[in-house]
């Protein structure tokens, strides 16, 4: 064992979703987006030392932790922010459909790009909203956003108030440039819309030659009509602690959001501010070992693809990787049928592809590589 990261774990000693759906079958699950290592040591010590206390009544938001947030924030990506903007959630998928509540009336709608993440499109029914879903351009796996339909579809519906965005974006791997990122804030100031940005996988960036940088960042003209939502659970492997927040700079925008929190939003648990605060403050050098780790993963995953000639994405953010598999019938059946369980991506607006998570230890990884080929070599 070379590293931390190849340490195996039973994951069905305390009911991982991951694994849970696949107990008993012998299939590899490699499939929603939770990584299979331990979380940091400093995050685990932490946690040992909350459970020994062993007093876990209602928590307050710890008083240095939106002074450390905002520390990890300029020390990250530059971006400064004043601490009243903080939001704590209990998790982003709730952050979404927030937002979408918040900013659009009921006969109001929302613009998005797909294929991506299921809430982003399960938003519309759960809240009554419109959906205006607009395909990312797929040039041989690289991901692009398509201006023009963005904007005629804008002009074509008066009812759009908000752009929701995920930067980096699940499934494509995509970290938006800064000039995306600007023409999107022209697109957004002309029709006078709101920006909502899930920036949750943003400390999940690959090659050392890319930057986060935060939509609010990119367009400081328009931070006051951003809700930015972040949170360590990707990065730091705690979503199973519900650990999230939104930075909402707009005093009027975040009492919007707030009211449509009140009373049926719970603060964040003892146990995960805990978490975020180790989280933030000494993990450093374990998230520069985890990319390390992930890099290697992501080029096993990218050879074999190549060798099955399915296409893939780069993967420059995130551990997921995402298959043009429209060649293969039922391909998600299909590789299930053969021991590797993949997300489908028809829910995500794209099917026939299929989301692989390598955020699993190597040999386990390369065992489910090996059946993917031995699967296609039989059809
Ligand atoms: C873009 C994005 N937003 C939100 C989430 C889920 O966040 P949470 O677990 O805090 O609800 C995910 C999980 O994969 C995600 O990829």
């Amino acid at each position: 064992m070379n590293s931390p990261f190849d340490q195996t774990h039973n994951h069905l000693a305390w009911h991982s979703s991951k694994w849970e759906k696949y107990r008993d079958t012998g299939i590899i699950p490699l499939w929603v987006a939770d990584m299979d290592f331990a979380v940091p040591p400093a995050v685990q010590t932490a946690l040992a030392a909350h459970v020994e206390h062993g007093v876990l009544g209602y928590t307050r938001v710890p008083r240095n932790l939106p002074q450390l947030t905002q520390q990890y924030l300029q020390r990250q990506y530059g971006w400064a922010i004043d601490e009243v903007s903080l939001v704590w959630l209990p998790g982003l998928v709730l952050g979404i459909n927030l937002a979408v509540r918040a900013v659009c009336a009921e006969g109001d709608a929302y613009a998005t790009f797909t294929p991506v993440y299921p809430p982003f499109l399960d938003a519309a029914k759960n809240q009554a909203r419109g959906l205006i879903a607009l395909p990312l351009i797929n040039q041989a796996m690289d991901f692009g956003i398509d201006f023009a339909a963005l904007e005629s579809s804008l002009a074509a519906n008066p009812h759009a108030r908000l752009l929701l965005i995920c930067h980096p974006h699940n499934p494509v791997g995509k970290v938006w440039s800064a000039d995306e990122l600007r023409q999107l804030g022209t697109v957004v100031a002309r029709h006078d819309l709101i920006v909502c940005s899930d920036e949750v996988h943003c400390d999940l960036i690959l090659p050392d030659t890319l930057k986060h940088l935060p939509f609010a960042l990119a367009n400081p003209e328009l931070a006051a009509r951003t809700i930015t939502l972040m949170g360590m659970g990707k990065t730091y492997n705690i979503a199973g602690l519900g650990v999230a927040f939104a930075v909402i700079e707009n005093a009027e925008l975040r009492a919007k959001f707030r009211t449509a929190m009140a009373h049926l939003v719970p603060d964040i648990n003892a146990f995960g501010y805990t978490a975020m605060l180790a989280a933030m403050s000494d993990c450093e050098p374990w998230r520069q070992e985890l990319l390390t780790y992930l890099r290697g993963n992501r080029d096993c995953v990218v050879a074999t693809m190549k060798r099955l000639k399915i296409a893939v994405t780069r993967v420059d953010a995130t551990y997921l990787a995402w298959l043009d598999c429209r060649h293969i019938p039922d391909a998600h059946a299909f590789f299930e049928q053969h021991g590797v369980g993949l997300s489908n991506g028809a829910p995500f607006g794209a099917a026939g592809f299929l989301r692989l998570n390598f955020a699993c230890p190597r040999d386990l990884l390369n065992e489910a590589l090996q059946r993917m080929t031995r699967a296609l070599a039989i059809i």
